[in-house]
């Protein structure tokens, strides 16, 4: 593909406008670039380049001469604009949920699966946040040892929930901080302030939250392991913008500690950061901002015969969302 003409659908978001951080950052190469949000958002100029771009409503005519649209603008704008745009002639990269599980739709991190875009029809999902950071370090090590078994807790931002939940963080810390009564919450399902909420998209009839099958069935389709065991508790703690995993996995065969480190360290999108004794290790608030997920408190886990145990902070808008959509495009 030559320099695309490419259109973003929720622009104004969290992650639209990371999209267009990461695109700048990058120098991509765009023949054309159209920015679409909600008609609460039409008229307003967001910057890039050196230019002032219009964001627009989207509209019957859209889509023509586009070769690819990255959306993010949730599930239901996604059902209704993504096919119209697919059946314009546009490539789609999605970040909602809406298409990840069908078939026919490739879930794409570029370091583990690229080679899966060759089979799409039109439509490509970009995953779950959690889940594209997780994969990242779950694939170089289950090619060396095979992987079983992963029991994960999240630690995730403000920032997955979007632009609003953001804001209500910073509200109800700006209230608390003042003495004054914090304000109902109003983007999250409880105050998130001095707070941690054990619940991440809506509960299930088992018991766990949508978020938690995210990760399950999401790492089975990206790392082509159908049968893969992945038990997720998933929580939201009162941080900006880059989720934490606490992992503890079940290898096929035995694996050394520093083997596992040498291979985090040479793996593709990952940063190794483990010095414990020095007080250095990954965390969401250094993380923030930077392309690599940060891996480390790497050690023999005590769970499983073959265990390792670890822990790795990313941004969620980062490689959790934006830049993974641009490198598919790129990748393209
Ligand atoms: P708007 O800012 O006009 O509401 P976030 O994930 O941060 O909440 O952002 C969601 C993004 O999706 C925003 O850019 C939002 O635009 C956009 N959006 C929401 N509903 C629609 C819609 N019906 N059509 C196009 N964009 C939408």
């Amino acid at each position: 593909m030559n320099a695309p003409r490419l259109a973003i659908v929720g622009a104004t978001g969290a992650v639209g406008l990371e999209f267009l951080a990461v695109l700048a950052a990058r120098g991509t190469p765009l023949r054309e670039l159209r920015l679409y949000a909600s008609p609460r958002s039409a008229g307003m100029r967001l910057p890039f380049r050196g230019e002032q771009l219009l964001v627009s409503p989207l509209t019957g005519d859209a889509f023509v001469g586009i070769d690819v649209a990255l959306f993010s603008a949730g599930g239901a704008t996604a059902r209704e604009w993504a096919p119209r745009a697919v059946a314009a002639g546009a490539i789609v990269i999605d970040n909602s949920s809406a298409f990840r599980m069908a078939p026919d739709v490739p879930l794409i991190v570029p370091e583990v699966n690229a080679g899966a875009l060759t089979a799409h029809r039109g439509l490509i999902a970009n995953p779950n946040c959690s889940t594209i950071l997780l994969a990242l370090a779950l694939w170089p090590l289950h090619q060396a040892a095979g992987l079983c078994r992963v029991i994960v807790s999240t630690y995730q931002a403000a920032s997955g929930a979007g632009q609003q939940a953001m804001l209500q963080l910073r509200e109800e810390l700006a209230a608390a901080l003042r003495g004054e009564p914090v304000p109902p919450p109003r983007a999250l399902p409880q105050t998130l302030a001095f707070n941690v909420i054990p619940q991440v998209d809506v509960f299930q009839a088992d018991g766990y939250t949508r978020e938690e099958d995210k990760l399950l069935f999401e790492l089975r389709k990206i790392l082509s392991l159908p049968t893969l065991a992945v038990d997720a508790t998933c929580v939201r703690v009162p941080v900006e913008r880059c989720h934490s995993e606490a992992v503890a996995i079940e290898l096929a065969r035995p694996l050394a500690v520093e083997q596992a480190r040498a291979i985090l360290a040479a793996a593709p999108g990952l940063e190794l950061i483990d010095e414990p004794a020095n007080g250095r290790y990954p965390m969401p608030l250094p993380q923030a901002g930077r392309d690599a997920v940060a891996v480390g408190r790497l050690r023999q886990g005590r769970a499983f015969a073959n265990g390792l145990t670890f822990w790795l902070a990313g941004d969620q808008l980062r490689k959790g969302a934006a830049l993974n959509a641009v490198q598919i495009l790129e990748t393209m």
